[in-house]
């Protein structure tokens, strides 16, 4: 069915780390036994199809899917880009936010004055907003559409009253200042560590925690503009037209 891609993914999770770090991130229940690719997939409350292009995008940050993504419904997107909300407040924001109040042998993260301690700061609260404000207004903005599409809910004078609120919600493209942010710290981390040979655990899981949180804002901001937010504007020029006909009728 994926062509090539089958095996690739196949590769992938015959590493441990790898798929016990996939099986977290795409919510795929673990099992000890080795399975075969498909039946690894079936796993996940995703299809197939959105797995495997979620494996090839986390393993190999240069994949570029293309049109790969042109038969997973937005349906499916929004899940995803809604699950990984969750999955960045309740991992990377939760520990980050809790690493960045000990001690570590290295830098004291604890000391509210220090550099790095002051930016993790700015970026948790930066990225909650932007988490918040994701939930409260593009996301149900796209879920009405796609809703009066379904079941012909709305008149097209309500239609017309929420598109003209929203009308330039699908043309915003992902904010990368948390991603500037993180790149910072990154930086300041990097600079630290050359002065430094006795790394503790904590410090470790600290950059180990950002490098792949940044990875994973890199996919996400790629799956938003050019994914969700094109599928979405294709249902909002439905939802035209809907007001268009309705206009030329009356
Ligand atoms: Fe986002």
């Amino acid at each position: 069915m994926y062509p090539f891609k089958d095996e690739m993914v196949s590769i992938v999770i015959s590493d441990q780390y790898q798929r016990k770090f996939l099986e977290d991130r795409l919510l795929i229940p673990s099992d000890e036994e080795d399975v075969p690719f498909l039946e690894w997939c079936q796993r996940s409350k995703f299809s197939d199809a959105l797995v495997v292009e979620l494996v090839l995008l986390f393993s190999d940050p240069t994949y570029k899917p293309d049109d790969s993504f042109s038969d997973i419904s937005i349906e499916e997107i929004l899940l995803y880009i809604k699950e990984s909300h969750q999955f960045y407040n309740h991992h990377y924001l939760k520990k980050l936010e809790q690493l960045n109040t000990v001690h570590h042998n290295i830098i004291d993260t604890s000391n509210k004055t220090n550099t790095i301690c002051i930016l993790m700061n700015q970026f948790i609260s930066y990225f909650r907003k932007h988490i918040i404000e994701e939930e409260t207004q593009l996301i149900p903005y796209i879920e009405f559409i796609l809703l009066d599409q379904a079941k012909h809910l709305f008149r097209p004078s309500e239609l017309f009253a929420v598109l003209c609120e929203n009308q330039t919600a699908l043309y915003n493209e992902h904010d990368d200042h948390g991603k500037q942010l993180l790149k910072l710290i990154q930086y300041k981390l990097q600079q630290l560590s050359l002065q430094i040979s006795n790394y503790d655990f904590q410090w470790s899981y600290y950059c180990h925690l950002i490098n792949t949180f940044f990875v994973d804002l890199t996919i996400h901001e790629y799956i938003e503009d050019n994914i969700l937010l094109s599928k979405a504007r294709q249902h909002e020029q439905i939802a035209l037209e809907k007001i268009r006909v309705q206009c030329r009728l009356n």
